[in-house]
């Protein structure tokens, strides 16, 4: 599979008014293409940190960056493609199997992950050098 049939930058609808915004995320194929189990959100890393640093064996996972601004970096173990998150509206979406890094994150960022499975340690690769031997076994 190549990189770009592994992850998708979702736009999703605005249902604000004069009150103000509200976006809604539906999972279940509605507006994400998997049921959400988990949400956790990142906020207090500055421009110095680097998260993620894993491949998760099973999770999918839709990233927001509901306030401020962040950076992804997802690679395939071939490629890599660097996705700037910085609007509430914008979603990325990400395969399991991709190896990916988030930094670069503006004071006000608050990053909103939904994922599609329970956390679970032992479906995390952290090592690049793993990743890459499974990834070679999938192809
Ligand atoms: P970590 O995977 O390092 O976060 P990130 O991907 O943002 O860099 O997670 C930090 C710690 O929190 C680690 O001990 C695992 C734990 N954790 C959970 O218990 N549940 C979760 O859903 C997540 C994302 C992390």
């Amino acid at each position: 599979m190549k990189l770009e049939e592994r992850y998708k930058v979702i736009e999703f609808v605005d249902l604000g008014d004069e009150r103000g915004n509200l976006v809604v995320i539906e999972g279940e194929g509605m507006d994400i293409p998997f049921d959400i189990k988990r949400v956790f959100y990142i906020y207090g890393s500055d421009s110095t940190v680097v998260r993620g640093q894993h491949a998760n064996k099973e999770t999918e996972f839709l990233l927001v960056n509901v306030s401020g601004t962040s950076k992804v970096r997802v690679d395939d173990g071939k490629e890599s493609v660097v996705i700037e998150l910085n609007k509430p509206r914008m979603g990325l979406y990400l395969s399991s199997m991709l190896w990916k890094d988030m930094y670069d994150f503006s004071k006000d960022s608050v990053l909103l992950v939904l994922a599609s499975r329970h956390y679970d340690g032992k479906e995390y690769i952290r090592d690049y050098d793993e990743y890459l031997k499974m990834i070679a076994m999938e192809r």
